[in-house]
């Protein structure tokens, strides 16, 4: 085992450094950045169901369940298709409306979660296109949906799903892309801009991953917590929820990912100086309204640890600690800032004795209901 785990202590850091590679490797032979395409077979031969989409219907569980709130942001943002995102739970069993020409995306790391297989059944039986997004080939759902396409992240073998995310993130980022490209809403300039950009962040996210010992630093700090806070907006929520989903399942510590706007809806309450909040303030989207949002939490002497865009310096006076990404588009900003979140959950499990890998009562793929 120490030999597959690659000189790392454990598979979930081995995961999380693979991720660059695994980036790369998703999209190997469909990003043709120089040529400016996008090239998706799965996608290419059924383009007419995709562009005549009345909506898109994402079903999936846990992280891929995030992954799909991503889309949900991707979808609309670049494609200007209206998406609904379900836990496939939840889908199977309310008698969901499903029309003819709705396309359902199922997304599965295991493609074996019952749950998920189980939506896509029901969804094939009232006629919908059923589109898989799987890291393991030959899985049940990659078998039981119309068509797909593979992450090829490689084995993830850490219950809590890193790699498995951010390659589902880049299927769906290239689908977006290039159904927003089709449809004339992106045009070909911004088009190639994208692309070009996202040849990019295999080595941004190697930047990230150096900082490292920095946010160690800030785990020994926050170890002991009991709560934590976890706080994002636009493409950044659905990161807050996945960082608070890893450190809860990993570390046992409480935490709730909520969109920053919500906060003043209920977990300001939760606010005092014993409450760390992680709160995603990069550059774009709505950063000004994260600003004060963050100025709230500091009032009430939250302690604040803020991922930011490099040389940022307004959330840096306010912080109690920054962590800095790399700038780059907003609708990629998910695939950078998960990883200085994975990172901490990571070292806060680790220095709270927790079995990183294998946490306690959980299982990697859930087969039963
Ligand atoms: C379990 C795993 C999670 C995973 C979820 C969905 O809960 O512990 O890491 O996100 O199942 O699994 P899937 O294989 O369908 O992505």
């Amino acid at each position: 085992e120490q030999i597959e785990k690659g000189g790392y202590n454990h598979f979930m850091l081995k995961e999380i450094y693979e991720q660059p590679n695994a980036i790369i490797d998703t999209y190997r032979g469909r990003l043709l950045a120089n040529n400016g395409i996008i090239k998706m077979g799965s996608v290419d031969n059924n383009i007419a169901k995709f562009l005549n989409a009345n909506k898109i219907i994402i079903v999936a569980c846990g992280t891929s369940w995030h992954a799909g709130l991503v889309a949900e942001y991707l979808f609309e943002d670049l494609a200007r298709i209206p998406v609904e995102v379900e836990y496939a739970s939840e889908f199977r069993y309310r008698n969901p409306v499903i029309n003819k020409g709705d396309v359902v995306i199922a997304i599965s790391q295991s493609g074996e979660t019952a749950d998920t297989l189980a939506a896509i059944k029901l969804a094939k039986s009232k006629g919908a296109f059923v589109f898989g997004i799987c890291n393991v080939v030959g899985s049940s759902i990659a078998r039981e949906t119309d068509t797909g396409a593979y992450t090829h992240a490689g084995p993830e073998i850490g219950v809590a799903s890193t790699k498995a995310f951010t390659t589902q993130i880049t299927v769906l980022t290239l689908m977006a892309l290039k159904l927003g490209n089709l449809k004339g809403e992106i045009s070909n300039s911004r088009f190639h801009a994208f692309l070009q950009e996202m040849t990019l962040i295999p080595s941004k996210i190697e930047e990230t991953l150096k900082i490292s010992s920095e946010i160690e630093r800030i785990a020994a700090i926050y170890k002991d917590a009991s709560n934590c806070l976890y706080l994002g907006r636009g493409y950044n929520f659905p990161v807050a929820l996945e960082g608070a989903l890893k450190l809860k399942e990993i570390s046992y510590i409480h935490a709730e990912g909520y969109p920053a706007a919500e906060m003043k809806h209920g977990p300001i309450a939760l606010i005092d100086e014993s409450m760390p909040v992680v709160i995603i303030a990069t550059n774009k989207g709505h950063y000004d309204k994260v600003v004060s949002n963050i100025q709230e939490i500091k009032s009430r002497n939250g302690k604040i640890i803020a991922v930011v865009t490099k040389g940022d310096t307004t959330v840096r006076e306010i912080a109690d600690h920054v962590i800095e990404i790399p700038e780059t588009e907003e609708a990629f900003t998910p695939l950078l800032a998960t990883i200085p979140l994975q990172l901490l959950s990571y070292y806060i499990a680790v220095m709270r004795g927790c079995d990183v890998d294998q946490p306690r009562n959980l299982a990697k793929s859930v087969t039963v209901e």
